[in-house]
């Protein structure tokens, strides 16, 4: 039966231009999402833009810019990054869409007139930046205890969302639901900080004549709603009006609740906390993950624009494109763990992993099988030990809990011990010697590589698409991409297309990425 497999990534603020964090979760969601249409599941992939607050309203004016305005010409930045990374998301959510400021007016006023919403008079320390309020206990000499930067003291009347009721309620879901937070570890802070505090009522108003940029309360003009409640949100509003089919309400509650909220560590609290106990005053579902991943930094420094060590995702790909670049970020580190991210780490990767184990195993296939079978395989009988291990691996790289716990490195570690034992296989064989006095053999061993690199295709696909592409046809097969979701059985070793089986040559798929000094003329 078709399974349904919906996942997000946080909707990204558009007070600035996107980095390679931002492209981090988006590529995971894009991985996960390509994955799933292959078994065959009905996909829905989230991404978009967190367009208002006090950021985007700041940066807006600091550009002589209305917010709409600079929300307008951001979000581009965004879009074409996307399409750069050959992102495969079902639909781009803008918290300013119509239909999403609609769904957050009507549970604001449902929350209100359900009694989780009350109206108290308040005194906080605030910090700007961060648009959030600390307490006096969690501020440290004045400062947020987040950011580091000045807090100030503010009085005023607001709406409270009566977060503190559902204490025990979430602790209790957190540990009845083993994968509701990963990586383990995080779900550990997350209960250990629940256990260790009391949870105060969440803020869910400002004033409009603090802040004007943001959806207005439904029930009271004076006031627009907090950021962080808006942007929440759009995980649920986006299943109302962007998931195919929208407007029927059945297919909405098809889609919620989300597999996977994926988000950056920083923005764990906001997702396990305020959007878990919102989704409990709403009387809904929760997601059935969120998953938490670590930080890049740049050789050992946390990026910073004042730094000047923001590293570009465009660049990235321009120079050196789009298949490393997602390789190198699922590769390198677990998702989970935070990462340094370095050219020379991104190079050894293209030259080692890419252009020496993968590109050149394929080339020297498909030179071997023009040189001596014109380009035609044969299907023959299978090499049992080589046979045996190619199916050990592709069955870990398909593992269940792999995918459901997001271990995109070890996945990738399956998939390059079978393009090891093919290169292994290639240096017992010697396919060259054979060539001279083992037709027969030849056959075998040729036909075995060929169903080896066969059956990595699909798997690398989630992760390179293209590159996945162009190794299907130069295997001599007709389209994956139509013959993905079709049926698993091209994750089968006795897989065979139907059809005769002719190899062709193209270019190289990795070159090798020269950093020795210039040569002198
Ligand atoms: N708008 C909020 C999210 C709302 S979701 C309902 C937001 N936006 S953001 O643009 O500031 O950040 C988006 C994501 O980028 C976060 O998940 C954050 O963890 C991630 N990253 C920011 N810097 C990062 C690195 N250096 N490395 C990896 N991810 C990082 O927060």
């Amino acid at each position: 039966m078709k399974k349904r497999f919906y996942v997000t990534t946080p909707i990204y603020y558009v007070n600035d231009v996107p980095h390679i964090g931002h492209a981090y979760t988006t590529i995971a969601a894009d991985i996960l999402s390509r994955y799933n249409r292959l078994m065959g599941n009905e996909v829905f992939f989230l991404t978009g833009t967190d367009e208002h607050g006090q950021k985007v309203e700041k940066a807006a004016s600091e550009k002589n810019r209305t917010p709409k305005e600079h929300a307008d010409l951001m979000v581009e930045n965004f879009r074409q990054l996307w399409q750069k990374l050959n992102i495969s998301n079902d639909a781009f959510i803008r918290t300013t869409d119509v239909n999403h400021i609609k769904t957050v007016q009507g549970l604001l006023q449902k929350l209100w007139d359900t009694g989780e919403i009350e109206r108290r008079a308040y005194a906080g320390w605030y910090c700007t930046p961060d648009e959030r309020f600390w307490t006096e206990k969690e501020v440290v000499e004045g400062k947020c205890p987040d950011c580091g930067r000045p807090v100030e003291q503010i009085h005023e009347e607001n709406y409270f969302f009566l977060m503190s009721k559902y204490h025990e309620r979430l602790i209790k879901y957190i540990e009845e639901n083993h994968s509701f937070i990963l990586p383990e570890t995080r779900r550990n802070e997350v209960l250990g900080f629940l256990k260790n505090n009391t949870l105060g009522d969440l803020c869910i108003s400002r004033p409009k004549s603090r802040l004007s940029w943001g959806i207005p309360l439904p029930f009271d003009e004076n006031f627009v709603t907090y950021v962080w409640f808006d942007a929440l949100v759009n995980y649920f509003s986006a299943t109302r009006y962007l998931v195919p089919g929208a407007g029927d309400a059945k297919l909405g509650d098809f889609w919620w609740p989300a597999n996977h909220h994926l988000a950056g560590k920083d923005i764990l609290t906001t997702h396990a906390v305020y959007w878990s106990t919102m989704l409990m005053g709403l009387n809904l579902p929760l997601p059935l993950n969120i998953f938490a991943h670590g930080w890049w930094t740049v050789n050992g420094k946390k990026m910073s624009k004042s730094v000047g060590n923001v590293v570009d995702p465009n660049l990235m790909v321009e120079k050196y494109g789009v298949d490393a670049v997602r390789y190198f970020l699922f590769r390198e580190v677990p998702f989970g763990l935070d990462g340094d991210f370095s050219e020379q780490a991104l190079i050894n990767r293209i030259n080692t992993d890419l252009a020496n184990d993968l590109g050149n195993l394929l080339s020297r296939f498909v030179a071997m099988a023009l040189k001596y079978f014109n380009g035609e395989i044969e299907s023959s009988d299978s090499l049992d030990n080589f046979k045996e291990h190619c199916i050990k691996s592709i069955n870990s790289a398909m593992d269940e809990h792999n995918w459901s716990h997001l271990r995109f490195n070890l996945i990738l570690e399956s998939i390059w011990s079978i393009v090891s034992e093919t290169n292994n296989l290639i240096a017992r064989e010697e396919p060259w010697k054979l060539a001279k006095d083992n037709q027969t053999r030849l056959k075998v061993v040729m036909c075995n590589i060929w169903n080896a690199l066969r059956l990595i295709t699909p798997m690398l696909y989630p992760f390179m698409p293209s590159t996945a592409e162009k190794m299907w046809t130069q295997l001599g097969l007709k389209s994956l991409s139509e013959e993905a979701g079709r049926s698993l059985e091209i994750f089968s070793w006795d897989w065979k297309p139907g059809y005769d089986i002719k190899v062709s040559k193209a270019e190289h798929l990795f070159p090798r990425i020269e950093t020795g000094e210039p040569k002198k003329k």
